[in-house]
């Protein structure tokens, strides 16, 4: 996810492209770019590094002198944060440049065809195309240029676009991703959200996906798809700056739970073609996977906890033998690994020191290795052999929500990869799994919708001091992330435990003080998470029960209830997950907790 600001009025474009930048910060910080119109031609500044760095290259913006342009922050998603994949990207003569917030699914085809014809690439990124096809489409009528590059792109694209022949005049294009309009007096702006906006005006027109718009300093007009004008409303901000950058929410964490179904959505279906799964620039044949004897899955955190899912799904599938790994124990534990061993390293960051160092620990003993990370070109990222990066863009808020889902929305696309490959799953299977892929974004909003009440439960439950959840198979696996959730934000004791193994000694320490999170979205699994239930309530204790839409047994047992939107079984964690993440949030914001910062913690671990 990248922030993008556009600019055209009678002031200097730069210094308020680039306060813009800072204010969208928060959606990506690996490099950043600002372009201005001057004297006929584009004057460009872009580099890897924060949007401070680019300030200090243009003496806060004042040295690009002009009127009108375009800024960038950017998240990579394709090619790794350089100077030369920073945004904004020029087209071959430098008569375009543009700025981007999306994938281009198909720019590799693209970029075929623009090579055939004789333009020289210089970025990695998939951007880079939408430039030239303008340049290739401009014969002087600047929309048409627009609209026919438009209607060659497939996938997300958020763009700004700006052309040295035509001063003051500024498009900007939404497919699937935000992009606000601000009108000024005398001057007008677009940016990818109000945070960039509202220190210059309140008032905001919100873009549908289809729309695009042409600005000048005196005028706005948004076109739809076909390029007829739209007549558009005007809204008027009422958040201050500070709510702004939370795009509203009170934090991060909140936000970063609303944006799961995109993040997951933006994760699995890039990766899924005409009803198959591929990855991209993957090294992994079958050949190699059947020489495989284990697979070894290490990570810290809520990664580790991703990886346990992970064991489930890919032994049940590819029937390759799995153990997960504390990656801070591996590393110790001279482990029994060769070149027979897939090492699967999962990491948002790609920078967790532990993580770093029990995967190099695990390649020098002939592993080959596959990362599972969220930032593009990170440590992790470069020292992989293979890569699934997951697009759920930068995650703020240091408990993990959609950093975590995404990871297990790429672990069951590995696990459906190679079960397939293998000749695991037959044909009729393997597009059930395919289906229940591009089931899961529908399903993580379902999960959000079906527990609205979550807040209520909160307010009752939010003064415990200690709490245990259980559950059996995979939700054993979600009950240890609901456990560390509910633990590092809140600061309440809590323990995930296997349910069928409480009785053998700690079901000592159930009494009536305390709430047990019991997880019974295992449906072969149900009627022993009710005996578990029975058990820690004969022993004075109350139930939250989380349970499949729909199944009303679970009222008979539990105190109070929370709902996982039924899918594919094996896929069961990632929704039902999101109901524990809202428990979390909603009791720490009842105990007034920091939720973002937490105290103690950090987002990344780069020390042992
Ligand atoms: C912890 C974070 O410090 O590190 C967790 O608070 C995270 O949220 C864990 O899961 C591992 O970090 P990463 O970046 O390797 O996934």
């Amino acid at each position: 996810m990248c922030g993008i600001v556009g600019y055209t009025g009678p002031s200097q474009a730069a210094p308020i492209l680039l306060d813009g930048l800072r204010r969208l910060e928060y959606r990506g910080y690996d490099s950043a770019g600002v372009v201005v119109q001057s004297g006929g031609e584009l004057k460009m500044v872009k580099a890897r590094g924060s949007v401070a760095h680019l300030a200090g290259l243009t003496g806060g913006g004042r040295e690009l002198e002009g009127v009108c342009g375009l800024a960038h922050t950017r998240w990579a998603t394709h090619g790794a944060p350089t100077d030369t994949n920073a945004h904004p990207h020029l087209s071959e003569h430098g008569l375009f440049a543009v700025v981007h917030n999306g994938i281009i699914e198909n720019f590799a085809a693209l970029r075929s065809e623009l090579e055939a014809e004789g333009i020289v690439f210089r970025s990695k990124t998939d951007t880079e195309v939408v430039a030239h096809l303008l340049e290739k489409y401009y014969d002087g009528d600047l929309k048409r240029a627009v609209m026919r590059t438009v209607s060659r792109l497939e996938g997300s694209y958020v763009l700004g676009v700006v052309c040295s022949k035509e001063p003051g005049r500024l498009f900007c294009v939404k497919e699937a991703g935000p992009l606000i309009l601000g009108l000024g007096v005398g001057e007008n702006y677009f940016a990818s959200d109000v945070t960039a906006l509202v220190a210059r005006t309140k008032n905001v027109i919100y873009m549908e996906d289809g729309e695009f718009a042409e600005l000048t300093a005196e005028r706005v007009t948004v076109y739809d798809r076909t390029g007829r004008e739209v007549t558009k409303s005007v809204s008027h901000v009422v958040w201050d700056i500070e709510a702004a950058e939370k795009g509203g929410y009170e934090h991060f964490m909140m936000k970063e739970i609303m944006e799961q179904p995109r993040a997951v959505k933006n994760t699995v279906e890039p990766r899924i073609r005409s009803g198959r799964i591929a990855f991209e620039d993957f090294s992994l044949t079958r050949a190699e996977l059947e020489g495989y004897n284990k697979i070894v899955i290490t990570a810290c955190g809520s990664a580790y906890h991703a990886g346990v899912v992970g064991k489930y799904v890919i032994e049940g599938l590819c029937r390759i033998p799995v153990e997960t790994e504390l990656a801070s124990e591996l590393r110790y534990r001279d482990p029994i690994i060769d070149g027979h061993t897939l090492l699967i390293v999962i990491s948002q960051s790609g920078e967790t020191a532990d993580t770093i160092a029990a995967m190099r620990e695990c390649m020098s003993r002939g592993a080959r290795c596959l990362a599972i990370v969220n930032v593009v070109g990170s440590t992790i990222a470069r020292l992989a052999d293979n890569v699934i990066y997951t697009h759920a863009g930068p995650e703020i808020s240091v408990a993990t929500t959609k950093g975590y889902t995404t990871q297990l929305a790429a672990l069951y696309l590995f696990a459906v990869w190679a079960a397939e490959l293998l000749g695991r799953v037959d044909a009729g299977r393997y597009a059930q799994l395919v289906d229940s892929l591009l089931e899961l974004p529908r399903l993580v909003q379902r999960a959000i919708d079906l527990n609205v009440h979550v807040k209520y439960l909160a307010e009752r439950w939010h003064g415990q001091q200690s709490l245990f959840f259980i559950g059996r198979n995979i939700d054993y696996a979600v009950a240890m992330e609901g456990s560390l959730k509910l633990k590092e934000i809140s600061y309440i004791h809590s323990e995930a435990y296997a349910a069928g193994e409480l009785k053998h000694g700690t079901i000592a320490l159930i009494d009536e003080k305390r709430l047990v999170v019991a997880l019974c979205c295992q449906d072969g699994l149900f009627d022993k998470m009710v005996s578990n239930v029975q058990e820690v309530k004969a022993r004075g204790a109350k139930v939250l029960g989380v349970a499949p839409e729909g199944n009303r047994r679970i009222f008979a047992e539990a105190d109070d209830v929370l709902f996982a939107p039924r899918g594919e079984q094996l896929f069961a964690a990632l929704p039902e997950i999101v109901p524990l993440q809202l428990f979390a949030y909603y009791v720490a914001r009842e105990n007034g907790c920091s939720i973002d910062k937490p105290r103690n913690l950090a987002k990344s671990v780069t020390v042992e």
